[in-house]
């Protein structure tokens, strides 16, 4: 597995504004929107292209576009939903696929209560959105699930992640092909499971407590 751990000083000065407490819905959501747009620049670093014979005013040249079949992108609900545009942005013309999973707080384990994806996903790039990887029970099973249809590769983008969440999504993938991109490796989780220092309940702060 791959990890990479975002290194801009934009980066790291819109994290520090969404983990602010003060900072109202509104301007999270917007400022999540623009991360995952950095973010997304590295984590299609490795998306599939073939060359293409075009012509410019001038003369023939050779360009690239994205490969058939076109990447997937699956933002986990709800928070996963905030990154969505931002990542659409530099991606347009990839596919989008739902997962709606939730955490029980009490025992970390993650449930499945929707999904709307392609049931086949063969030879598919897929991009796993969630800002927040903690105990790493809701990605690894949304891993899972994309692997068990057929995905070639996942790339999962979050803003946020612990060590402890990471360590067990690289046990988890063994070695299949994943990356992991990271706006910032925190410290630890706590005893609630929550990333430390981190910035809260994700989906509370985007859409509001349910
Ligand atoms: C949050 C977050 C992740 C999950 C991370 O979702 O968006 O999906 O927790 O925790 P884990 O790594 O321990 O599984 P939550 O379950 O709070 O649902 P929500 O997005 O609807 O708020
Ligand atoms: N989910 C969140 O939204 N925040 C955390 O810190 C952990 C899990």
């Amino acid at each position: 597995m791959r990890v990479h751990v975002a290194d801009h000083p934009l980066i790291t000065h819109k994290l520090t504004v969404l983990r602010d407490k003060r900072t109202t819905s509104p301007v999270f959501r917007q400022l999540t929107e623009e991360l995952i747009t950095l973010l997304a620049y590295e984590a299609t670093r490795g998306v599939r292209v073939e060359e293409i014979e075009i012509d410019t005013p001038v003369t023939r040249t050779t360009g690239l576009k994205i490969s058939e079949p076109r990447p997937l992108v699956v933002p986990i609900l709800r928070a996963g939903l905030g990154m969505l545009e931002g990542m659409t942005t530099l991606l347009p013309t990839a596919e989008v696929g739902f997962l709606g999973m939730a955490r029980n707080e009490e025992t970390f384990e993650p449930y499945t209560y929707a999904e709307r994806l392609p049931d086949d996903l063969s030879d598919r790039q897929c991009f796993v959105l969630d800002p927040m990887l903690a105990t790493g029970g809701s990605l690894g099973a949304a891993i899972d699930f994309l692997f068990a249809r057929g995905a070639q590769d996942v790339t999962a983008v979050c803003i946020l992640a612990a060590p402890e969440g990471v360590a067990a999504i690289e046990k988890q993938v063994g070695d299949r092909d994943v990356t992991l991109v990271l706006g910032a490796l925190d410290e630890r989780l706590n005893e609630k499971g929550y990333i430390v220092p981190g910035l809260g309940d994700a989906g509370d702060r985007l859409y509001g407590t349910v």
